[in-house]
């Protein structure tokens, strides 16, 4: 059988994030069949030919705006059946929004919430439907250690992908009997345009290219909630201890 029948079927959701495409390189190298759903369609296209030129079998473009789908379990379904199957989905799309906009307006608070959890909640749903009935897959979410302690600066992104976590561990609980998996990963600080206004260098920041093969590998492990870079889990141990009279002395 040639590549282009034995490749991995992969639906990207979010195809045009920094760390999105850096995994989706990994993928192509081993000559995966892609789904790439972003709302840019000229993007779009320039991703798939990259990873065409990087091995992929295929690259179908889906140009969409994931937060605004009509009907995410029929839009999901017509992915799966243009792959005739699917091996992994990666839910990658995300929004770090504004918080102080999100305070004098509530369509901004809105839209963090429906892109970091309502929308990908309703994809998370429809893949997981889709993974049960085939006994097999993996649906791979990129969360954030953002969701393991409110704070001032982003309550609002904080909670919604702490929602998205805890969301994802009860579909791993699902699944599991199944064969079918899903992982959610609680990423730290990625130098990414999402990240463009933090001040960065140090070492608890990365690449794209640096978190991608972990994400690759967490796609094919076992585990349901996993931290990337592995260093944050303890990180966010120790700042889920801090009592909260102290906590409230910061201005993290
Ligand atoms: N970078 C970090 O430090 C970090 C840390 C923890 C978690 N994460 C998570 O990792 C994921 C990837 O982020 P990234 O760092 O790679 O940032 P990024 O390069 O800025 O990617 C975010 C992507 O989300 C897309 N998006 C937002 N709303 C969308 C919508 N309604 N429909 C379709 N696409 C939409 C954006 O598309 P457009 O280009 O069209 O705007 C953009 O391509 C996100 O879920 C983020 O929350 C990142």
């Amino acid at each position: 059988m040639s590549r282009a029948e034995t490749g991995a079927r992969v639906i990207v959701l979010g195809a045009l994030s920094a760390i999105a495409e850096a995994t989706a390189r990994l993928h192509a190298a081993e000559g995966a069949r892609f789904i790439l759903a972003g709302r840019d369609e000229t993007r779009l296209g320039q991703v798939a030919a990259d990873l065409e030129a990087r091995g992929a079998a295929s690259c179908l473009c889906r140009s969409l705006d994931l937060a605004a789908a009509a009907d995410s379990y029929a839009a999901f379904d017509e992915m799966v059946e243009a792959l005739g199957g699917v091996d992994y989905v990666y839910l990658f799309y995300g929004l770090l929004g504004d918080q102080d906009a999100a305070e004098r307006d509530l369509a901004a608070a809105r839209d963090i919430v429906r892109v970091n959890f309502s929308s990908a909640a309703e994809w998370c749903l429809a893949a997981a439907r889709r993974l049960q009935a085939q006994g097999s897959g993996v649906l791979l979410v990129a969360s954030s250690v953002a969701g393991d302690r409110g704070r001032q600066s982003k309550p609002l992104y904080g909670a919604a992908k702490s929602g998205l976590t805890v969301l994802v561990q009860g579909l791993a609980h699902r699944l599991a009997p199944s064969g079918a998996r899903a992982v959610a990963v609680k990423i730290g600080f990625v130098d990414t345009p999402m990240t463009a206004g933090s001040a960065k260098g140090g070492p608890l920041w990365v690449t794209p290219e640096q978190i991608a093969p972990k994400l690759r590998r967490f796609a094919d492990g076992k585990r349901p909630v996993v931290y990337a870079p592995w260093f944050w889990r303890w990180i966010m141990l120790v700042i889920r201890l801090v009592p909260a009279p102290i906590f409230h002395r910061t201005k993290l």
